[in-house]
C-alpha cells in the first residue's frame, strides 16, 4: 500500500520546518531540501516508477506502460525547494498531489497510453542562488549552464560547487514532453470571492528581479556633520517608497524584500547598499515603464546625495499565456474559473519553451503565500487531487 495524500502530506510537514517561526527553509542543495528530493525518490520507487535526473538537479519519475512506447509524455509536478521562511504548499502540493494522482489513475484501473512523468524543478524559488526557476530554465535552454554554475548564494558559494555532492544524471527530462501540468496553491484570493476550490490559469503576469547597487563613503555617525555625508542608505530609502509609490499609481507590484548593508555597523554611515527589487506587471510595457521610473528616481536621488547607483536586471521573465486548449481540457467537464496569476511558476517556463502547458489552483483561505500562513484546506487539496487525476487520464488516455 501506498501513503495516500494525507500520509504524504503529514511525512514532509516537517521537514525544513523552522521551530521559532513555523515557516520553511527548503534551500536547493541544502539538508532540508535534499531530504525532501529523498522522499520523492522514495515514494517514486514505492510506485514502481522510474527516475530520471538531468545534470542540474531536476528529476522526473516516469510511468510509462509498454503501451506508451514512443508517444509524447504529460509532464506533471512542481517543486519542493521554499522561499526563505515560506509556506508548506507552495510547490510540494503540485508534488503530492501528483504523487496521489498516479494513485488514483491505479486505483481506478486505467493504464496510460502516454507516458506520464512527475517531476520535480530544483531551486524554482531563486531563493538561494537569484534566478527565479533556475532548474526548468536550465532545462529547456533559457538559461545556460556557462552563465548558471558561477551564480554565488549569500555565504560566496557557486551553484557548481553547491551541486558537487547532489545526485545528478543526464537525461534530457524534457525530451518528448508533449504537454505539463503543474497543480499549485493560489497565491491569492480569488477563489476564495468565487467560492470555488479549484480553478486553472490563464496567464502569468512578466515580473523580475532588479539588484540596486547603492555606493556611497563610510564615516562615523557621530562626528560627520549631516551636511558633509553621501549616506547611500538616503537613496535606497526614497528609493523603496518610490517603487510602492509608482507601483500602486500603475497597477503593478514593487517590493524591496532583501537589503544587504556595508559595513553593516550601526554608528557608521554606510558605504554600501544593496537592494533587490521585485516588480510586476500586467505587460512587459508597464514593467519596464514601471522599474525605468523606479531607477530614475533612485538616480535622481543618489545625485543630489553625491552617492551613486547601477541597476541590473537578474532574473526577468516575460508574459505567458498559457494553451486555452490544453486549460480548456483540464478543466475537464466543469467550468472551473480561468484566472491569471502574478507569481512565477516552471509551469511559465515550461510555456515559454513552446510545450503545451496549463496550471490548476487550489484555493487558499488566507490568500497568503510565501509566508507560514500560507494554507489550503484538506478537502480543496483533495478537490485539486481529483481535477489533477482527471486531467491526467483525459491528457494520457
Ligand atoms: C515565485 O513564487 C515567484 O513568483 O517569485
Ligand atoms: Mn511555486
Ligand atoms: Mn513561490
Amino acid at each position: 500500500m501506498t501513503p495516500d495524500f494525507e500520509q504524504m502530506w503529514r511525512d514532509l510537514v516537517p521537514v525544513g520546518r523552522s521551530a521559532t517561526t513555523g515557516g520553511y527553509r527548503r534551500q536547493p542543495f541544502a539538508a532540508a531540501e535534499r531530504e525532501c528530493v529523498a522522499w520523492f525518490v522514495e515514494q517514486a520507487q514505492a510506485r514502481g516508477l522510474s527516475v530520471e535526473r538531468d545534470r542540474f538537479g531536476n528529476l522526473v519519475a516516469w510511468w510509462r506502460p509498454e503501451q506508451a512506447a514512443g508517444r509524447d509524455a504529460v509532464l506533471t509536478g512542481s517543486h519542493l525547494d521554499s522561499v526563505l521562511d515560506g509556506g508548506a504548499y507552495d510547490g510540494p502540493l503540485g508534488v503530492v498531489s501528483a504523487l496521489a494522482a498516479v494513485d488514483a489513475l491505479r486505483d481506478r484501473g486505467v493504464t496510460p497510453a502516454r507516458p506520464l512523468g512527475v517531476g520535480v524543478f530544483v531551486e524554482e524559488e531563486g531563493s538561494r542562488f537569484g534566478l527565479a526557476c533556475l532548474g526548468s530554465r536550465l532545462a529547456t535552454g533559457a538559461t545556460t549552464w556557462d552563465r548558471a554554475r558561477g551564480l554565488r548564494d549569500r555565504d560566496g558559494v557557486a551553484l557548481e560547487d553547491a551541486m558537487a555532492g547532489a545526485e545528478v544524471g543526464s537525461a534530457d527530462l524534457l525530451e518528448g514532453v508533449g504537454c505539463f501540468v503543474e497543480l499549485h496553491v493560489e497565491q491569492g484570493r480569488d477563489l476564495v470571492d468565487r467560492d470555488v476550490p479549484v480553478g486553472v490559469a490563464s496567464g502569468i503576469w512578466p515580473h523580475g528581479r532588479y539588484r540596486f547597487d547603492f555606493t556611497g563613503e563610510a564615516n562615523h555617525a557621530g562626528t560627520t556633520r549631516m551636511e558633509d555625508r553621501h549616506d547611500p542608505m538616503l537613496g535606497y530609502a526614497v528609493t523603496a517608497l518610490a517603487a510602492h509609490k509608482q507601483a500602486r499609481l500603475s497597477g503593478g507590484r514593487a517590493t524591496f524584500g532583501r537589503l544587504d548593508v556595508l559595513p553593516g555597523a550601526t554608528n557608521a554611515v554606510p558605504s554600501q547598499v544593496t537592494a533587490w527589487l521585485d516588480a510586476r506587471a500586467d505587460t512587459a510595457e508597464h514593467l519596464d515603464a514601471l522599474v525605468g521610473s523606479v531607477a530614475r528616481m533612485a538616480q535622481e536621488r543618489t545625485d543630489r546625495d553625491g552617492t551613486s547607483v547601477t541597476v541590473t536586471a537578474e532574473s526577468v521573465s516575460g508574459p505567458v499565456e498559457f494553451d486555452r486548449d490544453l486549460a480548456r481540457r483540464v478543466a475537464g467537464a466543469r467550468s472551473r474559473p480561468a484566472i491569471p496569476t502574478m507569481a512565477g511558476h516552471d509551469a511559465g517556463v515550461l510555456s515559454t519553451a513552446g510545450i503545451p502547458t496549463a496550471m490548476l489552483f487550489v484555493r487558499n483561505p488566507t490568500g497568503v503565500s510565501h509566508s507560514p500562513a500560507e494554507h489550503a484546506g484538506t478537502a480543496d487539496c483533495l478537490a485539486g487531487v481529483d481535477a489533477l487525476t482527471a486531467a491526467l487520464q483525459e491528457l494520457t488516455a
